[in-house]
């Protein structure tokens, strides 16, 4: 795929409901300094796009660019950097948590859910997470209700399933048995 045309949308410092658009986002994680807003920009070609910075610490809030006016890619601030004040440090670690750990806008996780998917993921577990009773969502709801889902659980397998209207039954067996 090729990158056709990369705009910066805005910086959020606090849920926002732009997460929740269904838009895809590919978020940039890792330390102060190690060239994340630069690797954006090479990627976009476009050298100003996200603001750099030789010094760690550059970027302070979660900056979304969209990118061929459907995905977004995620700029976050890196953690970790040492010379920022505890607090500061703090806010920016409580900030990267929120984006990716959170739930955002009208998605069904809660925050129990998110627990115990996080303790799990801890103890090393397998694990595969089934969006039961999907019957009761909405068609044209279903593609944006997975998205936000997707968004919120960080990598694992999610499997759309209803015993009401048998749906997602030969994936889940596949993925237990198999
Ligand atoms: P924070 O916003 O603080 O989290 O930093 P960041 O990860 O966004 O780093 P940034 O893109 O601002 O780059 C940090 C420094 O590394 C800048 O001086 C860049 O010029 C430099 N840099 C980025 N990518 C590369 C690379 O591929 N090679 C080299 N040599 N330097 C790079
Ligand atoms: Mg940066």
């Amino acid at each position: 795929m090729r990158i056709t045309s990369a705009k910066f949308v805005r910086g959020i410092v606090c849920d926002d409901p732009i997460l929740g658009d269904g838009k895809p986002q590919i978020a940039f994680i890792g330390r102060s300094n190690v060239g994340k807003s630069t690797l954006i920009n090479s990627l976009t070609n476009q050298s100003g796009l996200a603001r750099t910075s030789s010094f760690p610490g550059r970027t302070q809030e979660i900056n979304l660019f969209l990118i061929n006016e459907n995905f977004y890619l995620v700029d976050l601030p890196g953690y970790g950097f040492a010379r920022n004040s505890a607090g500061g440090r703090e806010r920016i670690q409580e900030l990267i948590n929120s984006y990716l750990f959170r739930s955002h806008y009208k998605q069904k996780l809660t925050e129990g859910d998110l627990d115990m998917l996080h303790a799990l993921v801890a103890h090393k577990k397998n694990v595969i997470v089934i969006a039961n009773k999907i019957d009761k969502i909405k068609k044209s709801e279903y593609v944006k209700h997975m998205r936000k889902i997707e968004s919120s659980i960080g990598g694992h397998t999610i499997i759309p399933y209803s015993s009401k209207s048998k749906i997602g039954i030969k994936e889940v067996s596949k993925e237990i048995l198999e």
